[in-house]
């Protein structure tokens, strides 16, 4: 029936998050169905001898091309900045040595490869912050978990104070400016 491949390929999807971890979900969603009807019609006509309609498989193509892009170039459509390379931009914040020694005082005791902090015996969620470059790399995950919530540390167990939390949140929305 109709449904047959557009089922089949948005169950794969799961697996491929490239195809479906953008705002154009819906977009891509629909063109996958219509993609499907045109396969079916394709072989509908071939069975029912009614000929080969090949353009069925062009227009399959042009509208798997659009897929393609709408997963790759989201970035640039909805004007989200780029993610490469930002890294650096947060080594190099004059805020950096700040945030390293508040890192390091509140956090590496249990975000480290061998955490000294009692009963923790790896790093929460693989999750270290113990060099420059495991600091700036979670750059946004420090920010969410530390500066715009109290998420971290668990139950302020290191006290970090408010003051540090408001370093972390000019640091990652600073950076880079
Ligand atoms: C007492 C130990 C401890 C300290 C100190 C600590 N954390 Fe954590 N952290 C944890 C644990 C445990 C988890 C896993 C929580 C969970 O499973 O939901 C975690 C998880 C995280 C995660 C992953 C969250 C997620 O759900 O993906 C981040 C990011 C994080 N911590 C950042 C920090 C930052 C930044 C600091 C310092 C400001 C900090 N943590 C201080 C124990 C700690």
């Amino acid at each position: 029936n109709y449904l047959t491949l557009p089922v089949l390929f948005l169950m794969l999807s799961n697996h491929y998050p490239l195809a479906f971890g953008t705002e154009f979900n819906w977009v891509i969603a629909s063109l996958v169905f219509i993609i499907g009807v045109l396969i079916r019609h394709y072989f509908n006509s071939v069975h029912a001898r009614k000929g080969n309609p090949t353009w069925t498989w062009m227009a399959a193509l042009v509208l798997f091309i659009v897929i393609i892009w709408l997963s790759t170039a989201p970035k640039v459509l909805t004007g989200e900045p780029k993610e490469s390379a930002s890294a650096q931009v947060y080594v190099a914040s004059a805020h950096f040595p700040a945030v390293r020694d508040t890192v390091l005082g509140r956090c590496s005791m249990c975000h480290a490869a061998e955490p000294v902090y009692e009963g923790i015996y790896h790093a929460p969620k693989g999750v270290m912050l113990d060099t420059d470059a495991d600091i700036a790399n979670h750059a946004r995950e420090i920010y969410l978990q530390a500066g715009r919530s109290h998420a971290m540390p668990p139950a302020n167990v290191s006290q970090i104070t408010d003051t540090e939390r408001a370093l972390l949140v000019a640091w990652f929305e600073g950076a880079g400016k």
